[in-house]
């Protein structure tokens, strides 16, 4: 099948490349001229495991291309996949939909024939009606469908996620777009992955409904981290504890300084914004977003106060910027806040990220210093955070990070270390909680 991606960030160019990869001719349009113009020479601008190689196999067999021109990427397609930024809206929580508006106006003008227009992006309920009435608007002429396709991969394992999904839901109002869907997602359903068809609201409720259930679980992991470490408990354990419960489910449930990234703060708040429109207020979810905000908040002085109450003319060492390891998106990232205040406070800062270093700076204080290494990073340090789990530094020898580091303190913002290894080398060592 011939379709069009409009958009090849995250989401356009991975399912992009993963359409094509099932045997599709896949057009992907991108407007932004330094990222096509590197996307033409092979050079993928997004740090994605096994992006590279799959974008690579599928232009050399011709089945992906990349371009600016819209006419050219939609002649003679059957769908039109619509996967641009859905930003919170300046000032207000909502989602910002003017790239989706602006993009399907412009499909609009230089469709064709029929075909279904499909959103990938996460919108919000509702917004499947209005591309339906602008594409009326524009074209009143045109015969073409709407359609909700909203997407779950995952950051740092996207390719998998999206070849084995755990479910693909797909919002449309037609048997001939249902048809057409079903036909592009027929290798999927071949391997059983659950199809799920629904009405178009729904759709684009679901993935609000599945991005604040997780935001969730991990709020309220994040709490009882709080509580485990005023009670003499252990979070872990805890985790565990109630996660081997079937109704509840062992994933997300690992504690940390926050939940960040590009999907859950944005979606979230936009969830809260839905949820009042529609005259159903969502107290819960409210109580989340809160409740995040305050704990990203927070973590400098959490750190602060374990530093004995003052940064002004230590160096701290920073392990990990983006907002989790696989990834170089720093898009609300727990490590904005912290580096801010630590350097606010009067802290040298020496940082090291894996995959985001190149995307930090321009988002962190000037002063940072980037390092080549974690143990590059640790040299000279009088105190140590750890705020991204990159696998890499979960085989540090305490033993040379205690020879390395001028200090002693290591405040483990996610949990990676055993804290009686650590404090068996001499370290001071806290995590979230534990003892
Ligand atoms: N990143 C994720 O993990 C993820 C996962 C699931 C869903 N989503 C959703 O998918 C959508 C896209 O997210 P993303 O992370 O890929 O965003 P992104 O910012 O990485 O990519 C969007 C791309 O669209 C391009 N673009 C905007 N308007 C265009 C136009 N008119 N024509 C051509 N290109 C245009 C931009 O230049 C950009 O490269 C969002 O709604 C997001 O919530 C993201």
């Amino acid at each position: 099948m011939r379709i069009a991606m409009i958009g090849g960030g995250y989401v356009g160019l991975v399912s992009g490349a993963c359409f094509a990869e099932l045997g599709n001719d896949v057009a992907v349009v991108e407007s932004d001229p330094p990222k096509l113009a590197s996307l033409r020479a092979g050079r993928i601008p997004i740090y994605e495991p096994g992006l590279d190689t799959l974008v690579a196999d599928n232009a050399r067999a011709g089945r992906l291309t990349f371009g600016d021109d819209i006419a050219a990427a939609v002649a003679g397609v059957e769908a039109v996949f619509i996967a641009v930024g859905t930003p919170t809206r300046r000032g207000d929580g909502h989602a910002d939909l003017s790239y989706v508006y602006a993009a399907v106006e412009q499909v609009a003008r230089v469709l064709t024939g029929y075909a279904v227009v499909v959103t990938k992006s996460t919108v919000p309920v509702g917004t499947g009606h209005r591309i339906r009435d602008i594409l009326k608007e524009v074209r009143p002429d045109l015969e073409v469908d709407v359609a909700s396709n909203p997407e779950f991969l995952r950051e740092g394992s996207a390719i998998g996620d999206f070849m084995r999904p755990d479910r693909v839901v797909i919002g449309v109002e037609t048997d001939r777009a249902r048809e057409v869907l079903r036909a592009l997602y027929r290798p999927l359903y071949l391997i059983e992955a659950p199809i799920l068809f629904t009405a178009l609201e729904t759709a684009e409720l679901i993935k609000y409904a599945a991005n604040s259930f997780l935001a969730m679980k991990v709020t309220f992991i994040n709490e009882m981290a709080d509580l485990c470490e005023r009670a003499g408990a252990d979070v872990h354990d805890l985790a565990r504890g109630i996660g081997l419960d079937g109704r509840i489910g062992r994933k997300f449930l690992h504690p940390g300084p926050g939940f960040g990234g590009s999907c859950f703060p944005k979606d979230t708040l936009a969830m809260v914004r839905i949820a009042q429109d529609y005259g159903a207020p969502s107290r819960l979810i409210e109580a989340v977003v809160a409740v995040n905000d305050a704990r990203k908040a927070s973590m400098a002085a959490r750190i602060i106060t374990a530093a004995g109450g003052a940064v002004r003319g230590k160096t701290v060492a920073v392990l990990g910027l983006t907002f989790k390891p696989e990834t170089d998106d720093m898009r609300d990232a727990p490590s904005i806040p912290i580096v801010g205040r630590l350097v606010e406070d009067g802290a040298a800062v020496r940082a090291f990220d894996p995959e985001g270093m190149e995307q930090a700076r321009p988002l962190l204080p000037p002063s940072v210093i980037y390092c080549r290494d974690a143990l590059d990073a640790a040299a000279g340090a009088d105190l140590l955070i750890v705020v991204t789990e990159w696998n890499e530094f979960r085989a540090i020898d305490p033993g040379r990070l205690r020879e390395t580091m001028r200090g002693d303190l290591v405040v483990d913002l996610r949990n990676l270390y055993e804290p009686a290894a650590m404090r068996a080398s001499g370290l001071k060592y806290q995590s979230i909680g534990r003892l």
